[in-house]
């Protein structure tokens, strides 16, 4: 395992970081399996994972508070979110920080993911929906500052909506930000054009998430692919974007190098970006967690391998089914 400074926190995180929401409710997650899946990522050098309250209301902090108390010698970096308080996903223009974010808010649901948690400190506290118009606002700003005062948090950042990599620069302006949580994939390369820059000059921890699109980008998905009743898939792989993923991501199969799997390239192509400190693929299987770490090697994609990537760029505005 490869490890990166998380920007101006100084944290020595592992490039390739642990995602904690398929855990917490998707369907088909078994806890035993998911506590073996974390177990073996600390064993191979995993330092850094992702959780948040809305992940089963509490069920995935749990498994990261377990996970902690059962490696006292590891250093291992927690990382949650507070939901808005309309929990309404993605926040939309208009929604004030009144309805999402007031300071009251804050602090309680900073206090229910340490009892989730079962800690006394989070590393890093996010929120998990934002409007860069709160920018400004000192309410957050002063409410943030109690939390690590108090020491009940380390670090603070944001979780950047759905394909709206803009939507948090004038915030990260503000000195007040740490870190920043993007979706950054093959697909999704438009935190390229002005996040990674600032985050870069501003020294800013940057998170890359949702590496496979949800699943699209394992190569595992059809056409035909449907999830048990339930499982909030069904709402994002609506059919027209699920033909078009899949159209997609069938397009990057002839890429793939001699040796690799179309996973392994989708989180090498997210390794060769400098600002990225760490990537959360979501994983619930020891086979996953096994694949995705072996990737943090050191070698990176050949120049013309990136360079062909670069193509399948495919920008997005948010809709009703992206969430
Ligand atoms: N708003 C937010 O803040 C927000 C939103 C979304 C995600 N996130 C964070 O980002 C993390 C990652 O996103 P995600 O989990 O939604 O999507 P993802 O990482 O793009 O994809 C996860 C899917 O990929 C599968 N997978 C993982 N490794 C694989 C491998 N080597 N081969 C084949 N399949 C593999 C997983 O399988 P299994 O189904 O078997 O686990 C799961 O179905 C989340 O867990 C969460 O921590 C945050």
């Amino acid at each position: 395992m490869q490890y990166r400074t998380f920007g101006r926190l100084g944290w020595p995180v592992s490039e390739i970081g642990y995602g904690m929401w398929g855990m917490g409710g998707w369907t088909e997650s078994d806890d035993t399996e998911s506590r073996q899946s974390l177990q073996l990522a600390v064993d191979d050098g995993c330092t850094f994972f992702d959780t948040a309250w809305g992940y089963g209301a509490g069920h995935s902090e749990g498994l990261l508070g377990e996970l902690v108390r059962a490696n006292p010698d590891k250093r291992l970096y927690t990382a949650t979110k507070m939901p808005p308080k309309n929990f309404k996903w993605p926040s939309k223009r208009g929604f004030t920080l009144d309805e999402t974010f007031p300071p009251d808010h804050i602090r309680e649901y900073t206090e229910k993911s340490l009892a989730n948690l079962g800690l006394g400190r989070v590393d890093l506290m996010q929120f998990h929906v934002w409007e860069d118009a709160w920018a400004r606002d000192e309410r957050w700003q002063r409410a943030v500052d109690d939390l690590k005062r108090e020491g009940l948090i380390g670090a603070i950042g944001i979780s950047i909506n759905r394909w709206e990599p803009w939507n948090a620069l004038e915030s990260l302006r503000t000195g007040q930000i740490d870190a920043v949580q993007v979706i950054y994939n093959i697909f999704d390369q438009a935190p390229e054009d002005e996040l990674f820059p600032l985050c870069q000059e501003l020294n800013i921890g940057v998170i890359a998430r949702v590496p496979f699109d949800e699943g699209s980008l394992t190569g595992r998905l059809t056409k035909d692919t449907r999830w048990p009743e339930g499982d909030w898939r069904n709402s994002y792989f609506v059919p027209e974007n699920l033909a078009a993923s899949v159209e997609r991501a069938d397009a990057l199969k002839p890429l793939v190098p001699a040796g690799m799997t179309l996973p392994e390239l989708a989180l090498r192509f997210i390794l060769n970006h400098p600002a990225v400190s760490t990537i959360i693929p979501g994983m619930r299987r020891p086979t996953h967690v096994q694949a995705n770490l072996g990737t943090s090697d050191g070698a990176r994609l050949p120049a013309d391998v990136m360079q062909q990537l670069r193509a399948h760029r495919w920008d997005r505005e948010p809709t009703e089914w992206s969430q």
